[in-house]
């Protein structure tokens, strides 16, 4: 795809977000995290069938025949014998929280070429460390917290007390806490989206600086081509959590002590990305409704400009029925 095809590319991806978000924001606080995630697939699903062009998806629901919307190399879109784009999708990300009725919760997809999505398969989890492009091969991550903070420090030009990490709200991460406190910077924690995380310390002045700590591998790539196209860092570690992920990840040999740069995630800078918020959080306003007009707001990023754009829409209802 050419550089003049952008706008049309993150139009039509802005209308499949944008229709998961509204399909979703109808399920908040129903309780089951599969009912929001289902309606929010399927509405996806339905807005991407439309797309010009085919993509395949590398990053899905789930396999064929256990989900019925996105799932794993499903080709989707304009002319089906000649994908374009890999795509990876989480049209609820933040979902099981979401059915409970709480905030942070959206609806994420990104494409790169085809075949520069290299998903580590089988594994479900991924340490992770994001930063600012001006610390963009700068910083090992196998250094201790305190080292970390303090490089990043230096390369931002802000004292350690000025830091903000953003790290997911879980058991495993409570030493990390307790290690960045000490450190002297500050902790962002929520208990689900660390893909906003990763975007939070992307882009400048958000009030988020790096992202620490363990989540989804499918988070992992969809954060990786958002990093890839504003040239910001982003590097993971396999880091399996239940039993069964860790029995599957040594029988397919996946080296779990090596850190894995966002250039192997995903190979190319020409990637898109396109977020829409569900329920507001750090980095997106939720859908709201107010007087026959719905209010959505999205985040989306070229990597063949380097542009990413935050556009807020109001819209009739009866126009998107
Ligand atoms: P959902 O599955 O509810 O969409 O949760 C998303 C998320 O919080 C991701 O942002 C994160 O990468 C992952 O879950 C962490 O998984 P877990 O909650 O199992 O620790």
């Amino acid at each position: 795809m050419s550089e003049d095809q952008t706008p049309q590319i993150l139009a039509a991806l802005r209308n499949a977000t944008e229709s998961a978000a509204r399909a979703a924001f109808e399920q908040i606080g129903c309780g089951r995290g599969e009912s929001v995630d289902g309606a929010a697939a399927h509405a996806m699903s339905e807005a991407l069938a439309r797309l010009p062009f085919a993509v395949r998806v590398a990053v899905g629901e789930g396999r064929e025949g256990e989900v019925s919307d996105l799932y794993d190399g499903q080709i989707i879109g304009g002319d089906r014998r000649d994908p374009q784009f890999d795509l990876a999708v989480d049209p609820g990300e933040g979902t099981t929280y979401l059915a409970d009725g709480l905030s942070n919760a959206m609806t994420v997809l990104a494409l790169a070429p085809v075949g520069a999505m290299r998903v580590p398969s089988p594994a479900l989890y991924m340490e992770k460390f994001a930063a600012p492009p001006a610390a963009k091969g700068q910083i090992d991550p196998r250094w201790p917290v305190a080292e970390k903070l303090a490089a990043l420090g230096k390369l931002l030009g802000k004292e350690i007390e000025e830091l903000t990490i953003f790290v997911l709200e879980k058991p495993r991460h409570r030493a990390l806490i307790d290690q960045i406190l000490e450190s002297g910077a500050k902790v962002t924690s929520l208990p689900a989206g660390d893909v906003s995380g990763a975007l939070l310390s992307a882009l400048p002045h958000s009030g988020v600086d790096a992202l620490m700590g363990s989540g989804g591998v499918r988070e992992g790539i969809l954060s990786a081509c958002a990093a890839r196209a504003l040239g910001a860092e982003f590097q993971g570690r396999i880091d399996p959590q239940l039993q069964s992920e860790q029995a599957a990840v040594k029988r397919a040999g996946l080296d779990i002590t090596r850190w894995i740069p966002a250039e192997e995630l995903v190979t190319s800078t020409d990637t898109y990305f396109c977020a829409t918020g569900i329920t507001t959080g750090l980095l997106l306003e939720g859908v709201e409704r107010v007087e026959g007009r719905d209010r959505v707001q999205t985040l989306k990023i070229a990597g063949s400009t380097g542009e990413s754009q935050l556009q807020t829409t109001w819209r009739r209802i009866a126009s998107n029925a």
